[in-house]
């Protein structure tokens, strides 16, 4: 945590690219889904319903940043959200049939 006194710490080199940017924020989606595995471990590993109430409140709050960093990417990257809606409707079709029927 000594880094944090650096007021140059994080400064960046270079503007990223759009691809660079697009890339970058699938990093930071990871950084969220991370993080609520990481509270919601902390959360299940207390007895004290005093932390698991906040940090089962903080790991709901990176799920909205998941939503929010999801989203951004589908603008910056239609593609991908037209891929992320094809995985949906292939699971609700398999839903529907009850998984018994052929992947696509
Ligand atoms: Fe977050």
């Amino acid at each position: 945590m000594a880094l944090l006194g650096n007021p140059f710490v994080a400064n960046v080199a270079k503007q990223m690219t759009e691809e660079e940017t697009i890339q970058a924020l699938r990093v930071d989606l990871a950084g969220e889904l991370e993080a609520i595995i990481g509270y919601e471990a902390h959360a299940m590993s207390t007895s004290d319903e005093r932390v698991k109430k906040v940090l089962y409140h903080v790991a709901d709050e990176e799920r909205q940043h998941v939503g929010e960093l999801q989203q951004l990417l589908y603008i910056l990257c239609p593609k991908e959200a037209e891929n992320m809606e094809k995985g949906k409707q292939s699971i609700i079709q398999q839903q529907q049939q009850n998984f018994q029927g052929e992947m696509q």
